[in-house]
């Protein structure tokens, strides 16, 4: 039985403000236990997220980590630093981070590698673009991400997956549950592949998740949770997309 996820990726959003005013709502709305929560602030609202879900079980994740450890590398964090903050978490791979700063499956790799040494636990992104499902490339492209990225990786124990269809991020455009569904499961089907169990492997899908589409697509056998966008800067939004879960 793996436990539901639901997590929030804020992208490039908030002031201290807003921070205190979203973690205040959904902290003190309380999440259920069965259900695993984690927020993801930009980097510089990591510390003051940290103190703010401090007293909940909700937990705290970066959105990127550098593949090193350290070093001359201006404008990078590295993921000991992520960890030494009191993260638990980092998203890694996210198709903004592919199309907008030329990540490829190396890079991501080696972010997975150094996230996992850290003791990070990686939400890993994968996803095709809206010509290459159009071209029937979906599984091909998946696949590609999967291996490309995780083919070097010793140690993928805790390893979490996120199918997000780059066509239906921020779009409102969301793969239809049965659409999900058949990702989800192929996505399974490549990680066995891959020597990693897919039975414990959580797979969440990300891509215009709101309280209106969760529950249809958590009701789907291999849909283990979210990862939630803009959906997610909304406190009673992200508190009713939880509740689905
Ligand atoms: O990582 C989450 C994401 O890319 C989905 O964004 O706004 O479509 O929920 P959104």
């Amino acid at each position: 039985m793996r436990q539901p996820l639901v997590a929030g990726n804020w992208k490039m959003h908030g002031s201290a403000q807003s921070v205190s005013e979203l973690l205040g709502a959904l902290v003190e709305g309380g999440v259920p236990e069965a259900v695993e929560v984690v927020v993801c602030p930009t980097y510089v609202h990591l510390p003051q997220a940290i103190d703010l879900c401090r007293a909940s079980s909700v937990e705290v994740g970066a959105q990127d980590c550098s593949h090193a450890v350290e070093g001359a590398y201006t404008g990078e964090v590295a993921a000991p630093m992520i960890a030494e903050l009191g993260c638990q978490w980092v998203i890694i791979g996210h198709s903004e981070r592919r199309a907008y700063h030329g990540e490829g499956e190396d890079l991501i790799s080696a972010k997975l590698k150094a996230a996992m040494a850290a003791g990070l636990k990686p939400i890993f992104c994968v996803g095709e673009t809206r010509e290459q499902r159009e071209a029937d490339e979906a599984e091909t492209v998946v696949a590609a991400q999967l291996r490309g990225a995780l083919e070097s990786v010793d140690t993928l124990a805790g390893l979490v997956i996120a199918y997000e269809p780059v066509w239906a991020i921020g779009t409102g455009l969301t793969a239809t549950p049965q659409q999900a569904q058949d990702m989800h499961a192929f996505i399974r089907g490549e990680l066995a592949g891959l020597g990693v169990d897919p039975a414990a492997t959580r797979v969440l899908y990300g891509g215009s998740v709101k309280p209106g589409n969760a529950a249809e697509l958590f009701a789907q056998q291999d849909i283990d949770g979210a990862l939630v966008g803009g959906a997610a800067l909304v406190a009673e939004d992200f508190q009713a997309i939880v509740t689905a879960a």
